[in-house]
């Protein structure tokens, strides 16, 4: 039977911007994304049955159509019958290393990545944007997971635009294994309290975005300097999340006291913090642990990468 085993990286944010509410209920972003070597591994295989089955090692993810995993296997079934008849359907492994409901985009890398298993399953040949095109139908972050690296993301997500690598930063993160922040909670929150108002302009649109396609950020990604991008990396998430959650507010403010980079990671609640070397990741991650001193906080050491997903091992 022909299976793959494939690498699907997390992402953070440097960068998030929300420039207006949208007619469709979304929100218009501008965003700068960072893959990371936090990832999972999703092994697919063919099966005789014509029918998608889903398995992951993690007891808080769910296996049926709620994950967008499942979602994609759907998604290629519906669009390729043939496919499937000829190759049968796809048994599915979840290994997850990435935290769930994490704003680290692992349910997102997770659906990518079966998109891009099943493209090779079936001998499908389908090209990069139209995969891209299928990811962006699942979640905003779908079409950034497939090639990962360092981008800007406009309009909900999933208009790309690829920035130089920076595969040279470490990441500590942490996250309380039992809290979770619902994404559209954060979203409809911050239009609640900050009026993003409709977007009509797309003059005003284009001209705010292409500030931080021209801006500061994106300068200091090309000069890889990581002291400045830590300077000014930004989320407006967390003018709703850190009032709501308090514990989110209060690691936030014990990895500030580190005097490393911090940001809280999309809607959260991973809180991140960029460093030079694995040596001082380690230390900062030590601290942070020492002054929370929580059982149920979970931390890591990762590195930014320069891949999306990837083929770990095939048999075909
Ligand atoms: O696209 P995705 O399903 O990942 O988005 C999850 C939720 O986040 C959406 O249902 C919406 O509430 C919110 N969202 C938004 N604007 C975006 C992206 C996401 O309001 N650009």
């Amino acid at each position: 039977m022909r299976s793959y085993s494939l690498i699907a990286p997390a992402k953070i944010n440097l960068y998030l911007e929300i420039l207006g509410d949208r007619a469709d209920g979304y929100h218009e972003l501008v965003m700068v994304l960072q893959s990371i070597d936090l990832a999972d591994q999703i092994d697919l295989r063919s099966i005789s049955t014509d029918t998608i089955r889903l398995h992951c090692d993690h007891p808080q993810v769910p296996v049926d159509k709620t994950n967008l995993a499942y979602r994609a296997a759907e998604l290629m079934a519906e669009l390729f019958p043939q496919a499937l008849a000829q190759y049968g359907g796809v048994e599915i492994t979840l290994h997850k290393r990435i935290p769930v409901a994490a704003g680290l985009a692992g349910g997102s890398t997770d659906a990518a990545a079966v998109l891009v298993g099943i493209d090779l399953l079936w001998n499908l040949g389908l090209t990069h944007s139209e995969l891209e095109e299928l990811g962006a139908k699942l979640g905003s972050d779908v079409p950034f997971c497939l090639a990962g690296a360092t981008a800007i993301a406009t309009g909900r997500g999933e208009q790309l635009s690829p920035l130089p690598d920076l595969d040279h930063i470490y990441v500590v993160l942490a996250k309380y294994r039992s809290l979770a922040v619902s994404t559209p909670w954060a979203y409809q929150t911050y239009r609640q309290q900050f009026g993003s108002s409709y977007v009509s302009d797309t003059v005003s649109l284009e001209s705010r975005s292409a500030r931080v396609h021209s801006g500061p950020l994106v300068n200091a990604i090309a000069r890889k300097d990581r002291a400045k991008i830590g300077q000014l990396l930004h989320n407006d998430l967390e003018k709703v999340v850190l009032p709501a959650y308090p514990q989110v507010l209060q690691l936030r403010e014990a990895f500030q006291s580190t005097g490393a980079a911090t940001m809280m990671s999309g809607s959260g609640p991973t809180v991140f913090a960029l460093v030079e070397s694995q040596v001082q990741a380690e230390q900062i991650k030590e601290q942070v642990k020492t002054i929370m001193n929580h059982p149920d906080l979970d931390l890591w050491v990762a590195r930014f990468c320069n891949t999306g997903i990837q083929v770990a091992s095939s048999v075909k």
